[in-house]
């Protein structure tokens, strides 16, 4: 399964600003266990280098630009980027993704499972192993 962007309705007006909601089930596809966000990534720094076995995440760049590197299950190698707050990247479970980061840029990340370091593969080879298995 392939990544995805999800755009997000706005609610509210240039005057006044905007709310975005997200919801499980409704716009996440897929019941939200735990939500964390990560701040102030030098812009010379890569993050990720990473898949999961089974963890699902809806990714938003709250403020600033996020760009990913991703290579999904069947190998399709795609790029995105997050540059609007209503704007989410859906990652299917065993994504491969690199990050980069703009200098003012949030990541903030709605996962439906719970932190386990043994849902990570952090090892390409590994990946790459694994998805000839899948
Ligand atoms: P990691 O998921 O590898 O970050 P990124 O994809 O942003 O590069 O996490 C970085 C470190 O933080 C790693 O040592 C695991 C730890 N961590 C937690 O302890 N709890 C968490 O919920 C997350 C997401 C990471």
């Amino acid at each position: 399964m392939k990544p995805y962007i999800i755009e997000f309705n706005q609610i509210g007006s240039s005057a006044l600003g905007y709310i975005t909601v997200a919801e499980k089930l409704k716009n996440i596809p897929f019941d939200i266990k735990r939500v964390y966000w990560t701040y102030f990534t030098p812009n010379d720094v890569q993050r990720g280098g990473h898949a999961h076995y089974e963890l699902q995440q809806v990714i938003f760049a709250v403020s600033g630009q996020i760009w990913f590197n991703t290579e999904d299950v069947d190998g399709n190698k795609q790029k995105y980027l997050l540059d609007m707050p209503n704007k989410g990247l859906y990652m299917p479970k065993m994504t491969w993704r690199d990050i980069k980061f703009s200098h003012s840029a949030v990541l903030l990340c709605l996962a439906s499972e719970l932190y386990d370091e043994k849902d990570y593969i952090r090892d390409y080879q590994q990946f790459v192993k694994c998805k000839k298995n899948e």
